[in-house]
C-alpha cells in the first residue's frame, strides 16, 4: 500500500519528468534495507531499483561479501529519477537538492517502519546525510556501525552502517578493483555483525 501511494506522490515536482516512482523492492522478511540515492535511468524504464549497471555492481559487491542480494530490500532516498537532455534523446542523472531529499524522506521512514530491517546500508553521501545529517561523511565513517537517530522512532533500532555508491566504483578511472575490493569489506562488515548476532 507504501508503494501504491508514493506511486500517487506529487510531494516535489520530479514526478513531471519521471515516467514513474521507483519504490523499494525485495524480500519483505530482509535484515538488510539498502539504500540508493535515486532512480537511474535503467530503474526509470523498469520501475525497480537498482536494476542497471550500479545494480549489477552492487549485486556483485554483496555476493562477494557473501550477502544473497534476495535476502536484501533495496530502495532510494529519492524515488524519482532527476535528469537533464544531453543532445536531445540522452538522459543525464542529475543529484537530488535538499528540497527534493526532504520531500521524499517520509516514504523512507515509511519503509523502515514497515520492513524493521535489522541493519540499513547507505550507499553514498545523498543516502548517508538524508538519515545522518549533513555534516556525515562517507569518507570519514565508512564501514562502522552507526546508530539510527532517535527521531526515527522503531521499536528495535537498527544498525546503520555507510558505504560508498556503486556508480562511484564504476566512474573510478585509477584503481577501480581496489574502490570495488573497498565496498566488498565495508559489506563483509555489514555480514560479520548479522552473523554475530544470529
Ligand atoms: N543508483 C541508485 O542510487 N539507485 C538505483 O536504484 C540505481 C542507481
Amino acid at each position: 500500500s507504501l508503494a501504491e501511494a508514493a506511486s500517487r506522490c506529487r510531494g516535489c515536482a520530479l514526478y513531471e519528468d519521471a515516467s514513474q516512482t521507483v519504490f523499494g523492492h525485495g524480500h519483505p522478511d530482509a535484515s538488510i534495507m539498502l539504500v540508493g540515492e535515486q532512480p537511474g535511468d535503467r530503474e526509470d524504464v523498469e520501475g525497480l531499483p537498482f536494476v542497471g549497471p550500479a545494480g549489477r555492481l552492487l549485486a556483485r559487491a554483496l555476493g562477494d561479501a557473501d550477502i544473497d542480494p534476495e535476502w536484501t530490500y533495496q530502495t532510494n532516498v529519492v524515488k524519482h529519477f532527476k535528469f537533464t537532455r544531453k543532445g536531445g534523446t540522452r538522459r543525464i542523472h542529475q543529484k537530488p537538492n535538499r528540497s527534493e531529499v526532504v520531500a521524499c524522506r517520509p516514504w523512507l521512514i515509511a519503509e523502515i517502519h514497515a520492513l524493521q530491517p535489522t541493519t540499513i546500508v547507505l550507499l553514498g553521501a545523498t543516502a548517508a546525510q538524508a538519515l545522518l545529517g549533513n555534516t556525515f561523511r562517507v569518507s570519514e565513517s565508512r564501514g562502522e556501525l552507526l546508530s539510527l537517530p532517535i527521531e526515527i522512532d522503531v521499536d528495535a533500532a537498527p544498525l546503520l552502517s555507510a558505504t560508498v555508491h556503486p556508480s562511484s566504483v564504476l566512474r573510478a578511472r585509477v584503481d577501480r578493483e581496489k574502490a570495488y575490493q573497498q565496498l566488498v569489506a565495508d559489506l563483509s562488515k555489514v555480514r560479520a555483525n548479522l552473523t554475530n548476532r544470529e
